[in-house]
Order: C-alpha cells, then structure tokens, then sequence
C-alpha cells in the first residue's frame, strides 16, 4: 500500500509514545520506508531498540548525532513523503509553532517541506490551554493534518478530552495523506444489493426486479477509491466486482442477519437493495399442490435492515435509495428521515432509461441537510461515481482542527 512512500515517524515524550510501536511496525508491514527519530523524553517511555527493530532503520535522537547513516540527520530525516508525529505532546508543539530547532525532532520538523500529520497527546488542562490551543491553530494554519484528540480517562485518572485518537483512526488519516487519489482508503463500506427473495415454498418465491447492478457497480467504485468492500447481495445474475468480499444471501432475513454481523466494523452503508416489504409467514414444507380453488397467502413485515441501522447509527454515514413511481422527491425526503439517513437517493422508476432492470438511471441525491443534486440519464457505473463523489465532497472524511 505505501510502496516507495518514505515516513519520517516523530515520536514525544508522553505516555502514549508506546502506542506509536504499533503505527510503525503498521507502516513498514505496508512497505514504508520508515525512519523514526525520539527525543529524550519518548526514550524514557518506550526504548529506541523496539522502534530500531519495528522500523528495521537505526533510530535517531541526537541532534549532533555522527552516526555515518546520515550526512546532516535534521535534514536528511526532513526529506519524506510524510512526517508522522506521534504523539505530539504540548512542548513540541509549541516548539514547532514558535519555530524552535533545539533537538532533533523540532530541527527535523522545522527543516522539512513534506505533509505534517500530528496526532496530539496530553492532559487535559494542557490540551484546553489557550496556548495549546492557539499553536494547534498556528500549525493547522501552515497546513498541518491535526488528529483531534479523544475525550476519556487518561495517564493520570482525570476524565478530558486529551487522549491520543484511535489507532484506526490515526491509519485512515495516513492513509489517505499518502494515497490521495483513494478518498476512501481506511473505510469499510457496507452494500447490499439486489432483490430478496421470500420462499414460498421449496420451488416458488416472491421476488422483484432489481438487477443489484447499481449496487454492484457503486461497491466497484468504492474499491476503485480505496475503502474495503462488504457486498451483501440478494440473487443476482451478476460477476461480484473483484476485490470486494461478496456475502451472498436470499431472504431478507438472511440479508438482515449478515448485515447486523458486519455493521460494528464498517463506516459507511449504501443500501441499495430492493429488500421484499413482506414474506409469506410460513413456507410451505412441499411444494404446493395445483388445484383449481384460489390460494390464500398470509404474508407478515419483513423487518426494515435500513431504519434498524440508523437507529444505531454512531458515527456512519447511511445512505439509503428510493425508488418510486410517484412523489418522488416527498418520498425520499420522507424516507430520509424516518430511517435517519446522511443520505438518499431517489430515481422514478417509471420513467423511461431509470429503474430497476437497465444499465441506466436518472436519480436525485438528497442530503440530511435538504441539499439536492440532480443527477442526469447516465449508466449505472457514472452513477455510482458521482453518489460516491458527492457523498465524498460533503461528508468530512479527514480531521483537521
Ligand atoms: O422499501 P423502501 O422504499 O422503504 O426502501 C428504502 C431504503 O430502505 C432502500 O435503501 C432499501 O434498501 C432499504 N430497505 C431495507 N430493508 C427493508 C426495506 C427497505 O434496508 N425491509
């Protein structure tokens, strides 16, 4: 993933400088080059043999240092496609606002030309001082990439906000710096796809028309961005895009089940399935006898997997799809928020080159916020695209303070 990419790692002195291990050995597994420098302090918390082992590259401390792997270290260590600091303890970063160059790292950081990502580490009341807070502005002011830190205990047992982010968090901030052509890169991203069919017997179901090729073409898509793929898919005539972890199902219980499993892990949902409202309460053991009476189907609610998702929603992003054959947009707005969507998109399905069965659609993408963008006749696989990017542009995939 970061082949030929070289990461200067910084780390501090504070207690969460043994977390840093875990992002560098990350890193290198992904083929970074990684070259780590310490100050005095993070070589109290974690030692330069682990960081020298993890990195497989001498560790650098010493602004005076002579070791012969370097010409100049402040600025050899400079020269990088990104400089990671982690964490970044108040000092440093008053250090780096004020332009000071009394160490290694500080001289590294104010030699070098590459993209900054720090990830901040400290008490509380040190991370709510103005004078933090004004250098965390300066710093975000010259460009830097600031990872917010988290509220919750911390070292010393206060409860502030103050703790380093999540390790996850800190790999898609990274990821996404060194790979900016994959907005999505560091996502896990949920479809479902297609129709469901609901058994009524052990040869007959109900069914509907969907294709599932919107949904196979916007998990395509987000693979091409960069995100891992959970396709969870009703029966379809369709090669799944390759790259994208293809969960087949049938019923919309079955869909409902497997999309409960992976929805802790993902951060974006896209349903796109035509999920059956209702099922045939029982399905018949046998097949059902011809005769020439008329047949009674009892049918109950199938559960809706959609607005059981955004009743748990966190920090996700869920975007739903409504096809209509009438009031299209009032549909959609309505259906956006009964279900607490980010998102929703709406095509009518009865006009020509849209719906269910074809390679093309006319959708409107409507927003949580009452935005609108319309989207021309265009093929499925451009549609995809466009959702993705439009819901990429409005949503806030990167943090800076
Ligand atoms: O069926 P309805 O028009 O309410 O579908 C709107 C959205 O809700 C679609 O995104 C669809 O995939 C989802 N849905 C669902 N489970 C259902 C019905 C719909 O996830 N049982």
């Amino acid at each position: 993933m970061f082949k030929n990419k070289t990461v200067t790692v910084g780390i501090s002195g504070g207690i969460a400088a043994y977390k840093s291990a875990e992002i560098v050995s990350w890193l290198k597994k992904n083929n970074a080059e990684v070259r780590v420098i310490m100050t005095e302090g993070a070589c109290r918390f974690i030692t330069p043999l682990t960081m020298k082992t993890l990195s497989g590259q001498p560790v650098a401390v010493d602004l005076m240092s002579m070791d012969p792997a370097y010409n100049v270290p402040h600025i050899d260590l400079a020269a990088c496609d990104l400089f990671l600091l982690l964490p970044a303890t108040a000092n440093i970063l008053a250090k780096a606002a004020m332009g000071l160059a009394d160490d290694l790292l500080s001289a590294s950081l104010l030699a070098t030309k590459a993209q900054v990502i720090a990830a901040p580490a400290m008490h509380c009341d040190m991370y709510d001082n103005p004078a933090t807070q004004g250098n965390l502005q300066i710093l975000a002011g010259r460009g830097w990439t600031l990872i917010e830190t988290e509220e919750g205990v911390l070292a010393c047992g206060a409860i502030g906000k103050g703790r380093l982010a999540g390790i996850p968090k800190i790999m898609q901030v990274i990821e996404a710096t060194l790979n900016p052509d994959k907005p999505l890169a560091g996502r896990r991203v949920l479809i479902t796809a297609g129709p469901t069919w609901e058994a009524m017997d052990p040869v007959r179901y109900l069914g509907n028309r969907s294709s599932g090729k919107t949904g196979y073409c916007l998990a395509g898509a987000a693979r091409d961005l960069g995100a891992v793929v959970d396709l969870v898919s009703g029966p379809v005539a369709l090669d799944p895009p390759p790259g994208v972890n293809l969960h087949r199902v049938e019923s919309a219980l079955e869909m409902a089940r497997v999309v409960t499993v992976l929805y802790p892990a993902c951060n974006i949902v896209i349903a796109a399935a035509a999920v059956a409202d209702y099922r045939p309460r029982q399905a018949a053991k046998e097949k059902i006898k011809k005769s020439s009476a008329s047949l009674n189907l009892y049918l109950e609610p199938n559960p809706d997997i959609l607005a059981g998702l955004g009743q748990n929603k966190g920090e996700r992003i869920l975007i739903g799809f409504a096809a209509e054959t009438e009031n299209l947009l009032e549909e959609a707005r309505k259906k956006l928020r009964e279900k607490n969507l980010d998102y929703i998109v709406a095509n009518d399905v009865s006009q020509p080159g849209a719906g269910f069965a074809g390679d093309t659609n006319i959708a409107t993408i409507i927003s949580a916020q009452g935005e609108e963008k319309q989207f021309p006749l265009m093929s499925k696989k451009a549609l995809a695209m466009e959702i993705w990017q439009y819901v990429i542009h409005n949503s806030q995939f990167t943090i800076h303070n």
